[in-house]
């Protein structure tokens, strides 16, 4: 299996002040040397993190695997169409939500969705849709095309007990094998940290797990006091 670490929260950090630091692109490079697979983004609308121009610096300074998360908008098919991600994964966006609070309701735009996996397919891009896991949602991506389906853990990640936590899990796991079975890749995502992501890194058949806040977040912790010592 492997790991792409999301970076959109170096930019955030970032952007809270204006400065020129921290620079994601130098994250890309960390995190590639630290031996993670892939380097994933997510421009959003409001620019609060990672935003087009530093998709597009970013890019080319990446060995691995890199998937570019977006809603489907013009700017960002052009975007996709510019850097030629490894995979696109789209993604729902309302311009309020803090985070990707559920997945894409593909199956209420199955024709829209088609639409632009014909378009990235033309230009050599594999296209992900990130779903909540439920078989209506599988058979959606089938039908738009999809080469793969990321399954939403955020409800798994943010389950408050452990019965509701491994009902999530089973739910997941259950649907990485019906999206196989209907000959779909696989990959996992979203809300991960450090005691919630093993048992979801040893469901069968997930090839990518796409992990950013609690990685970056424990970064801060793990770096705080080599930062203050040196100070
Ligand atoms: N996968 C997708 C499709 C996402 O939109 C996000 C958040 O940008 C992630 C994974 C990573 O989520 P988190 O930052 O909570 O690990």
């Amino acid at each position: 299996m492997e790991l792409c670490v999301n970076i959109d929260h170096v930019a955030t950090l970032r952007n809270a002040r204006g400065t020129p630091y921290p620079e994601p692109v130098v994250a890309a490079a960390m995190v590639e040397l630290a031996g993670a697979h892939g380097i994933t983004v997510h421009p959003r609308e409001d620019g609060r993190h990672i935003r087009p121009d530093d998709v597009r610096r970013i890019r080319p300074m990446t060995a691995g695997r890199f998937t570019l998360e977006m809603a489907n908008t013009p700017a960002n098919r052009a975007l996709a169409l510019e850097v030629k991600p490894d995979l696109v994964t789209l993604v729902p966006e309302k311009r309020q939500e803090l985070t990707t609070e559920g997945g894409l309701d593909a199956a209420r735009q199955v024709g829209a969705v088609r639409e632009l996996v014909s378009a990235l397919a033309d230009a050599g891009i594999p296209t992900s849709l990130f779903i909540d896991p439920q078989r209506a949602q599988i058979e959606a991506a089938v039908a738009a095309g999809a080469a793969f389906v990321e399954f939403h853990t955020g409800r798994y990640a943010d389950a408050t007990t452990e019965s509701a936590r491994a009902a999530e899990l089973e739910a997941i796991r259950r649907a990485v094998g019906e999206a196989r079975a209907a000959g779909l890749r696989t990959n996992a995502g979203h809300g991960l940290h450090l005691h919630t992501t093993r048992p979801i890194a040893r469901i069968e058949g997930i090839e990518q797990l796409h992990i950013g806040h609690g990685i970056i977040a424990r970064a801060v912790f793990v770096g705080l006091e080599r930062a203050v010592r040196k100070s």
